[in-house]
């Protein structure tokens, strides 16, 4: 089964004199380039508090030699219009976009986060320090922004899992609310990076949704760890081209990134597949019987 994916777990206080509204401040950080996926974080966010800060900050930290920090697109201008649709910011609410100069004034940092063991596999293997530097930069910008809590989205499992795990071993004091994958019509979780895909490859990246919709579905028929991946990866294999790579096919715990064992109920199954010259990723939570 596909289960509904670790959604917001606080429960709302209908009537209450705040209208409801749990936390005084929110935070929502993105690189910018905003779609629908980062506006439903803003969206919650500002259900869940009276004022919401929505960073946007292009993190060279956290891009690697060969990665795409220069192409990464940016819209500021395009991002505040979005902003400022209905349901999202007031006049309340702010959005930081701090230059490189002002996160970093005198480069790069020399202390920073180590994710530990949830740094070195999956996206920490093919990216090697990635997760530092965005466990780094969503510190920083947790201590500039001071929320009472923070909205991320499910789609970076990964990542949503080191920031959950930074907040627990380093105390720190915000409260982390997941929000689900936001997805088009076809099921390709929505990404800044969609807008690098030309019409064959946007075609063949519906393969990564039907690779977890398999996975699910093998584990509904009673499928272990090993038959949910094999039913993901053969979906894959069928769908792409030799112009395509998988990168990763994993079932995991979904708190530590270890692999999914016999005694695991609900796993994490994860994608990360280069479409052409574009890497996706997408998971989704699998309840193994
Ligand atoms: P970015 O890729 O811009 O994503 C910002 C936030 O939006 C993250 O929490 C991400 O998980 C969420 N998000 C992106 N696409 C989504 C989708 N389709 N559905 C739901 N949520 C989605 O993630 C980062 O930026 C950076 O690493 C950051 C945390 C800002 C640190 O630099």
């Amino acid at each position: 089964a596909l289960a509904a994916q670790d959604a917001t777990t606080m429960p709302r206080a209908e009537g209450a004199p705040d209208g409801g509204r749990r936390y005084r401040r929110a935070v929502v950080m993105t690189m910018g380039a905003l779609h629908d996926g980062h506006l439903a974080l803003v969206a919650e966010a500002k259900r869940l508090a009276e004022v919401v800060v929505v960073t946007i900050f292009v993190n060279p930290l956290q891009f690697g030699p060969a990665e795409d920090l220069a192409r990464y697109p940016r819209d500021l201008d395009g991002d505040l219009r979005l902003l400022a649709g209905p349901g999202l910011l007031g006049p309340s609410d702010v959005v930081f976009a701090p230059t490189v100069d002002v996160v970093y004034p005198d480069g790069d940092p020399t202390v920073r986060v180590g994710a530990g063991a949830l740094g070195d596999v999956l996206e920490g293997a093919s990216r090697p320090g990635h997760l530092d530097g965005v466990l780094t930069v969503v510190l920083k910008l947790l201590h500039l922004t001071q929320p009472d809590v923070a909205v991320f989205g499910a789609k970076d499992a990964q990542q949503l899992a080191a920031v959950r795990r930074m907040v627990h071993d380093l105390d720190v004091r915000v409260d982390v609310v997941a929000h689900p994958t936001v997805r088009e019509d076809d099921g390709l979780a929505r990404s800044s990076r969609n807008a690098y895909l030309a019409a064959d490859e946007r075609a063949r990246a519906r393969a990564l949704a039907a690779a977890l919709d398999a996975g699910a579905a093998a584990a509904d028929d009673g499928a272990g760890p090993a038959g949910v991946l094999a039913a993901a990866r053969s979906v894959l294999d069928a769908r792409l081209t030799p112009d395509d790579a998988v990168d990763y096919v994993a079932l995991v715990d979904p708190a530590t990134f270890a692999d999914a064992g016999p005694g695991t109920e609900r796993a994490l199954l994860l994608l990360a597949v280069r479409v052409g010259a574009t890497r996706l990723i997408d998971n989704a939570t699998v309840v193994l019987r």
